[in-house]
């Protein structure tokens, strides 16, 4: 469907086997999103494919301080964050086509510079193709809550998790959670409290910041009555 755009599986990942935190599905993606991968894929598009990254020829800044977000869904919040702070470069990751051809539409039409759509599994991303001390911070914003008991080994954020994302972050990188699901809210506060190397920003769960726009799962949670909750942890 997409001869140039985004692979199915670009590691070929399916081969190992593991347990995965999404749902291995593309969706319906429309003809605006399909002309936007068309016309942006080859310039803003990256691969997951476990071939190292060089960020400061991917942002074309010797520079740029560079956070990752892993499952920016549509990428509104996304796309709003990065024209907030044109000087921070987003690596956005996510494996839902329809959303990775709306962030790049929309990266189009605000004009800006500072975005990367990364197609793929984030674990392959933070196991092999980032450098360590190499970004400024990770942005996990209402990731899938794999509500049922024997679901929960998918759930993203779990001491395996940290113990790669950890040694990427530059000291003083921010690791910024948010989910409208208590008890996923709770094992985070948990995991991210006994990662080495990571320290409370706040006394528990953080207050809710205004840099970090509505996205569409939250105002989804919100819409069920569900409570929604921030977590900021610093690297030390
Ligand atoms: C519940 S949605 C939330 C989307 C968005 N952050 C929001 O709040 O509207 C979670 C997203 O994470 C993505 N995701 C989950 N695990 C992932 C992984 N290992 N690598 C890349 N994307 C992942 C899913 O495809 C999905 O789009």
């Amino acid at each position: 469907m997409f001869p140039s755009g985004p692979a199915p599986d670009p590691a070929g990942s399916r081969a190992e086997h593991r347990i995965r935190s999404f749902h291995a599905r593309r969706g319906r993606v429309t003809h605006a999103q399909a002309a936007a991968i068309g016309r942006h894929w080859a310039r803003w598009g990256v691969e997951l494919d476990g071939t190292p990254l060089d960020l400061p020829a991917l942002f074309g800044s010797p520079d740029m301080p560079v956070v990752v977000e892993i499952g920016f869904g549509m990428g509104d919040a996304t796309a709003r964050m990065a024209a907030a702070d044109p000087s921070t470069g987003i690596l956005a990751v996510d494996v839902h086509t329809p959303g990775q051809g709306n962030l790049l539409a929309l990266a189009d039409s605000l004009g800006l510079t500072n975005v990367r759509v990364a197609n793929g599994d984030a674990i392959v991303l933070l196991r092999d193709m980032l450098p360590p001390a190499s970004l400024s911070g990770l942005r996990v914003y209402f990731p899938d809550p794999w509500p049922k008991a024997k679901h929960h080994k998918r759930r993203l954020i779990q001491p395996s998790f940290l113990a790669l994302v950890t040694p990427l972050l530059r000291p003083g990188a921010v690791v910024h959670c948010a989910t409208d699901w208590e008890p996923y809210a709770d094992q985070m506060l948990d995991v991210l409290t006994e990662a080495p190397g990571l320290v409370n920003r706040h006394e528990g769960f953080a207050p809710r910041p205004d840099f970090r726009p509505m996205t569409k799962f939250e105002r989804q949670g919100l819409a069920k009555g569900h409570v929604v909750r921030d977590l900021l942890f610093t690297r030390v």
